[in-house]
């Protein structure tokens, strides 16, 4: 549940109370829980409530509102899950400072707001809660990427030329399918697919449960359309990622944040709070953004708990590829026995973003399904781009261009922890043993939202690791990616760092 607040007041113009902000209608068919979440969010977008601004306690809004605790904190999780508000642990529950500018703007320009209103009012509930996710709403980041924005590889050192030799060799070859091709992949990249997982990540499956996508995004959406229903419950990692939540939010799941612990995602808090929920998603080899990696422990307690909830897993494997210090655990879907695991890899990482090239090893059972659903969505990832990446698996490229990535972000990473540890007081760099980022915890007082802020108009990108939480933030610090930065740029990049957070410390915060 959301923190309460001391505050009485809304953070709102004309002080209206909460009972004509948030007009609750016994009789109206809507849930009440649907009624104050769409209440508050129209207020948010409108502008009626302002960003930052404190929100009233949960029980004095049940009060007024005359409704119970756990309808005021079903609708707070939702409007927490989608960004709309955020809690801070002891200082209350906010509006959110990061509801997408755009929409704002949008909403409030007085003569777009009848458009803008009957633009929503078109909109379905799951188009509303789409949009209402802001994930990307900002369009891409400034080209080239800086020192030190998350989650790239060293594009610098994708072998281009090779790339461009095996697809000419395609184009040229008179076997390329031009037509319609299979939903679920083009059979040789399925085929090389199934290998590399089985050899690299202990996964056991065949070619017929691997469902080619177009990066893990839209896996995570086509599970969460195929194997769930409105309402049910997901136990989502917290810290987590936001790209799992906006799916989640987007096939109308109820989301319940798992804390996590030095093991992994706790699996006695999520049967505490949601026994029999429908779905789990971990990202359990290196976890997103905390860095943990699960155990075998809790591996087998979380496939326990699944074969007795009948409930889905949802493995994330990202950047499984990137482990410096010691061989990777087996993935869970090559623990799984009982056909529970859906796993999700993508190439985002291990060869280039914009490829948009990812896959899903589901069971048996369910690939007519996902092959189903695929089609629905948009048939399927463009041939000539799977042809090529079949021929760069099979002939041995991607092998070879792992092991030479893993070697380079090694001592990518060093060089940020040795760069980092002129930092001592101002954040603490920890090193870690896999993945493409890092950790750089703040001290106390200073917050992550501002310091990612100050940082971005020097000129240094680094995420802010609050928003990661459903519910509050237990300290604040900044995900840290060098995978795609040489040692001179990583050096540089801290100095600059140095120089904003030296003043950030200086200077007292509003926490936000
Ligand atoms: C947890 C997690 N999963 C998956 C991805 C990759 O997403 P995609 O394959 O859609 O590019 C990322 C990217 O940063 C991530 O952080």
């Amino acid at each position: 549940m959301v923190p309460d607040t001391d505050t009485q007041s809304l953070p709102m113009r004309g002080r209206p109370t909460p009972l004509t902000l948030v007009p609750i209608d016994p009789d109206d068919d809507a849930p009440l829980h649907r009624q104050l979440y769409d209440g508050f969010r129209d207020a948010i977008l409108t502008g009626r409530l302002s960003p930052g601004g404190k929100i009233p306690s949960s029980r004095l809004l049940a009060r007024e509102l005359r409704l119970s605790r756990n309808t005021v904190a079903l609708a707070f999780a939702q409007l927490h899950a989608e960004g709309y508000i955020e809690g801070q642990l002891r200082s209350g529950t906010y509006v959110s400072r990061t509801v997408p500018d755009a929409l704002l703007r949008a909403q409030r320009r007085p003569a777009d707001r009848a458009a803008a209103s009957s633009r929503q009012a078109g909109l379905s509930a799951r188009g509303r809660a789409l949009a209402g996710t802001g994930l990307h709403s900002e369009g891409p980041a400034p080209d080239p990427p800086r020192p030190f924005r998350p989650g790239l590889p060293a594009l610098d050192a994708f072998p281009r030329r090779l790339w461009t030799r095996l697809a000419n060799r395609r184009w040229r070859g008179s076997d390329l399918p031009l037509a319609y091709n299979d939903p679920a992949g083009f059979r040789p990249l399925r085929e090389a697919i199934a290998g590399h997982v089985a050899a690299a990540r202990g996964a056991h499956c065949t070619a017929e449960q691997v469902i080619v996508v177009s990066g893990s995004q839209q896996a995570l959406d086509l599970a969460a359309r195929v194997l769930l229903d409105p309402g049910d419950a997901v136990w989502l990692e917290e810290p987590g990622y936001l790209g799992a939540r906006a799916a989640l939010v987007g096939a109308a799941a109820r989301i319940v944040p798992v804390p996590l612990d030095r093991e992994g995602l706790s699996v006695t808090e999520g049967e505490r709070d949601a026994p029999s929920a429908r779905m789990v998603c971990v990202t359990p080899s290196h976890q997103y953004p905390t860095g943990v990696t699960m155990s075998a422990g809790r591996r087998l307690s979380l496939l326990q708990w699944a074969a007795r909830a009948d409930a889905w897993i949802l493995e994330d494997d990202y950047d499984s590829d990137f482990r410096y210090a010691s061989r990777p655990l087996a993935c869970l879907q090559g623990m799984d026995a009982g056909g529970r695991v859906v796993y999700i890899g993508t190439f985002s990482k291990t060869l280039f973003p914009a490829l948009r090239l990812g896959y899903l090893i589901v069971p048996l059972h369910v690939a007519g399904a996902f092959r189903a659903a695929r089609a629905v969505c948009d048939r399927h990832s463009p041939t000539i781009d799977q042809a090529v990446l079949a021929d760069f698996i099979g002939e041995g490229h991607f092998g070879r261009h792992v092991r030479r990535m893993r070697a380079l972000y090694e001592e990518r990473q060093v060089a940020l922890v040795d760069a980092g540890r002129a930092l001592e007081g101002l954040i603490d760099i920890r090193p870690a043993e896999a993945g493409l980022h890092l950790v750089g915890w703040l001290p106390p007082g200073v917050s992550d939202r501002p310091a990612a802020a100050a940082l971005k108009g020097e000129g240094v990108e680094a995420l802010a690791f609050s928003p990661h939480y459903i519910r509050s933030t237990e300290r604040d610090a900044l995900l840290l990616g060098y995978a795609a930065f040489d040692p001179r740029a990583i050096r540089r990049g801290v100095e600059k760092m140095a120089t904003v957070l030296r003043r950030l410390s200086h200077r007292p915060q509003a926490s936000v």
